[in-house]
C-alpha cells in the first residue's frame, strides 16, 4: 500500500503542476484561442461578428451552458480544411505537454463542421495527423473521441457514425454532449448500441445542468463507461453508491463549472465530496480557451479554493490514470512516474 508523502501548502501547486496526468474531458474545439480564431478566419476569408481578438474575448461572459455553446459554434466557423485542424490539435497537445499531460482522449463534435459543408475526411485526418506528431515530437499519447450533439436528432448521429466508420482506426470512442437539459440520453439509445457493438468506448456528459436522472440514463442506455461532468450525482445516495461500486468515472471539470454557473464560487464546488464518497473523478479542462485556463490552471485553482492537499492531489491524478481508456500495464508505469514525482516533490519540502 502506497502512503502519499504530504506536501508543505506552499509546495502543492507546483506539485500539481508538475505531476503526471492524463486529461480524459476536452473539446479540442474548446482550445481554439480568440488569436487562432482570427488568424484561421483570416487564412480562410471567414467574416466574424467581432471586430478583434479583444472584443471576441469580451464576450467570454456566460450565465449557463447554453450562453456558452452559441459562442463555441460560432468561434469554430473558421475550421475549414485539414490543416485548420491539425494545427488547433497541435496547439493544444503543445499547451499539454506543458501541464505534463502524459495521455489525453481528445473529444471532437464532427456535426459542427459537418454541417457547414466541411467533411468528415479533413476533420478527422487533420486531429489524427496531429496526434501522431505530437506523440513523435513530445510522447504525449493521445486517442479521439467523437461526440454526438444531442440537440439534433438521433437520425442525424446515426448519419454521422456512418460517415465516420470509414476512419474507424482513427477514433477509439463516442460521447454525447451540447445542450443537455431537454436532451436525455434515451434519445440516443439506438445509435450508442450500434457503437457498442462496432466496439467503440463509450462516454456521455450527464449531471453538468441536468438531474441525475440523466446520468442513471446515460450508464443504463447508453452504457456509457465513464461520465463527464457528474457533478449532481450528490443529490441521488443511491447514484453515488453506484458510481463508487462500479468505479465509474467522473470527468469534471472546475473551471468550466464556475464559468457556466455551476458552482459560481470555487470554494462551494463538490469535488472533496466527490473524492471523500470514494468516487473515480478526474479534473479537466472542458474548453480552455474559454473557461479561463488548461489543465494545470483547473488544479491549481481548485486546490487554492477548496483548501484539499497532497492526498487529494495523488488521488486525482492516479484516477486519471485508472479512468483512460489504455491497458492496465501503462497505467501501471504512469503510476510509478507519479510517485517519483511526489518523491521528488517531498525531497524539496
Ligand atoms: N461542448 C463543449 N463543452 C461542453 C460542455 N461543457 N457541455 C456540453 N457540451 C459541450
Ligand atoms: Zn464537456
Amino acid at each position: 500500500m502506497y502512503t502519499v508523502p504530504q506536501i508543505e501548502a506552499a509546495r502543492l501547486p507546483g506539485l500539481l503542476r508538475a505531476m503526471p496526468k492524463a486529461e480524459l474531458h476536452m473539446h479540442i474545439e474548446g482550445s481554439l484561442e480568440p488569436e487562432l480564431i482570427f488568424a484561421l478566419a483570416q487564412r480562410n476569408g471567414v467574416a466574424l461578428s467581432y471586430a478583434d481578438v479583444e472584443s471576441l474575448r469580451a464576450a467570454y461572459a456566460f450565465t449557463n451552458l447554453q450562453s456558452f455553446l452559441d459562442i463555441y459554434y460560432a468561434g469554430a466557423s473558421v475550421l475549414l480544411t485539414e490543416q485548420d485542424f491539425y494545427d488547433m490539435a497541435m496547439a493544444y497537445l503543445e499547451r499539454a505537454v506543458a501541464d505534463n499531460v502524459v495521455h489525453t482522449e481528445i473529444f471532437f463534435d464532427p456535426q459542427t463542421h459537418t454541417a457547414r459543408g466541411v467533411a468528415m475526411a479533413p476533420v478527422i485526418q487533420g486531429l489524427h495527423k496531429a496526434c501522431v506528431d505530437a506523440e513523435k515530437r513530445w510522447g504525449i499519447s493521445s486517442q479521439l473521441i467523437l461526440n454526438f450533439l444531442r440537440h439534433l436528432s438521433e437520425e442525424e448521429a446515426l448519419q454521422t457514425l456512418d460517415e465516420a466508420l470509414p476512419y474507424r482506426a482513427y477514433f477509439s470512442g463516442v460521447g454525447l454532449d451540447s445542450s443537455e437539459v431537454g436532451n436525455p440520453p434515451e434519445k440516443f439509445a439506438r445509435v450508442f448500441a450500434r457503437c457498442k457493438d462496432l466496439g467503440l468506448r463509450r462516454v456521455a456528459h450527464a449531471g453538468e445542468e441536468g438531474p441525475p436522472a440523466y446520468i442513471w440514463g446515460a450508464l443504463d442506455l447508453l452504457h456509457a463507461e465513464r461520465v463527464d461532468h457528474g457533478v449532481q450525482a450528490v443529490h441521488d445516495a443511491a447514484l453515488m453508491q453506484r458510481l463508487k461500486d462500479e468505479r465509474i468515472p467522473l470527468t469534471v471539470c472546475p473551471l468550466s463549472n464556475q464559468k457556466l454557473q455551476v458552482f459560481p464560487d470555487l470554494a462551494d464546488h463538490n469535488m472533496p465530496q466527490l473524492l471523500a464518497a470514494g468516487l473515480v473523478a478526474t479534473v479537466n479542462s472542458d474548453d480552455p480557451a474559454y473557461f479561463g485556463g488548461y489543465i494545470n490552471e483547473n488544479f491549481v485553482q481548485l486546490f487554492a479554493a477548496t483548501g484539499m492537499g497532497s492526498d487529494e492531489a495523488y488521488q486525482l491524478a492516479a484516477n486519471s490514470f485508472e479512468a483512460s481508456f489504455v491497458p492496465q500495464s501503462r497505467k501501471q508505469a504512469w503510476l510509478g512516474q507519479l510517485q517519483m514525482a511526489f518523491a521528488e516533490a517531498a525531497r524539496q519540502s
